[in-house]
C-alpha cells in the first residue's frame, strides 16, 4: 500500500490570484526551481530514468516542497495537502508533431478543486521544444474526448513556453496537448500530482477589499468558448466552493452586478411591484 505524505507551508496566493486560478484553470510560475536542481535532475534521467526521482531527498525538497510552487498548491488545496505518489516523465525526442487535444482520463467539471495536475520543466523550453499548449478556461468546457482531438489551433490557446526551473499548475480538466517542436533533443516534463486532504476554506493570503463581483475581477483576459456568460458563472462558483461557502454563492451571484452587464434585479416583496 502507498503510504500518503503530506505537506504543508504558508499559502502564497491572494483572493485575486486564487481567483484567476478559477477563471483561466492554471497557473505559470516561471523559473522557481534553483539551475543547479534542474541540471541535476536532468542528468539523474539521463542516468538512472525518472522513476525513482520520487523517494530522492533532493527533488522532493526543491520541487514537490518548492516554496512558491508548494505554497500555490497550499493556497488551493488548504492545509496538510498529499504529495503526489507518480511521477511520469513525458519525455520527448524532438522535433515532433503535436499532440491531440485532449484532457486527461478522469477529468470531471465542476466547482471543485479537490486534485492539481503540475508540470516541471527541468531545462528550457521555448516553442521549438514543443511545450504544452492549454486552453485557458477550459476546465469548465465539457467536451467528449473522441470530439475534441481533431481541432487544431484554437483561438485563446496558450503555449506554456518557459525557462529552466518553471512549474506550472493546472486544473486537471483543463484541455491541453503537447504542441509542435522543430528543434533537435530530449525534452524532459515532469508530471505530478498532489490532492486535498482539508474541507475547502478561505485561508489564503487575505485581501479585505477583494469582491468577485468588482469589475476588476470581471474581466476575462482570454476569450471564452462557453456560453452566454456561463465562464462568469462557472469561476465564481469555483472560486466559492474553494472559499467553503455554498451560501455566498447562492446570495451574491446572479444579483447586482455579478456576473456584470447581466444585472438581476434584488427581488423583494416590497419591491416586486416595481418590475
Ligand atoms: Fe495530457
Amino acid at each position: 500500500m502507498i503510504q500518503t505524505r503530506t505537506y504543508d507551508c504558508s499559502p502564497t496566493l491572494n483572493d485575486t490570484d486564487v481567483f484567476n486560478f478559477c477563471k483561466t484553470g492554471y497557473l505559470m510560475l516561471e523559473s522557481v526551481v534553483d539551475d543547479a536542481i534542474n541540471r541535476r535532475t536532468t542528468d539523474y534521467i539521463d542516468k538512472n530514468g525518472h522513476h525513482s526521482l520520487l523517494n530522492e531527498d533532493w527533488f522532493i525538497e526543491a520541487v514537490f516542497h518548492n516554496p512558491q510552487a508548494a505554497g500555490a498548491v497550499r493556497s488551493l488545496l488548504g492545509a496538510n495537502f498529499a504529495l503526489p505518489i507518480k511521477l511520469p516523465n513525458h519525455r520527448v525526442k524532438c522535433p515532433m508533431e503535436s499532440q491531440s487535444w485532449h484532457r486527461d482520463g478522469g477529468s470531471r467539471y465542476g466547482p471543485a478543486v479537490n486534485h492539481l495536475q503540475v508540470f516541471y520543466y527541468p531545462q528550457d523550453t521555448p516553442p521549438e521544444m514543443g511545450p504544452t499548449e492549454v486552453l485557458p478556461g477550459s476546465h469548465f468546457f465539457f467536451s467528449l474526448q473522441s470530439w475534441m482531438g481533431h481541432y487544431g489551433t484554437i483561438r485563446g490557446a496558450e503555449l506554456t513556453a518557459a525557462p529552466a526551473g518553471s512549474i506550472f499548475i493546472t486544473a486537471y480538466s483543463i484541455w491541453h496537448r503537447r504542441s509542435k517542436s522543430t528543434a533537435i533533443g530530449w525534452r524532459n516534463m515532469l508530471k505530478y500530482i498532489y490532492w486535498r486532504m482539508t474541507p475547502p476554506q478561505r485561508d489564503w493570503i487575505s485581501d479585505p477589499n477583494f469582491e468577485s463581483g468588482q469589475p476588476q475581477n470581471t474581466k476575462f483576459q482570454h476569450p471564452t468558448h462557453q456560453q452566454q456568460h456561463r465562464n462568469w458563472f462557472d469561476a465564481a462558483e469555483m472560486y466559492y466552493w474553494l472559499c467553503g461557502s455554498r451560501s455566498d454563492f447562492n446570495r451574491k451571484v446572479g444579483h447586482d452586478h455579478w456576473p456584470p452587464g447581466y444585472p438581476v434585479p434584488s427581488w423583494t416583496p416590497e419591491n416586486y411591484q416595481n418590475f
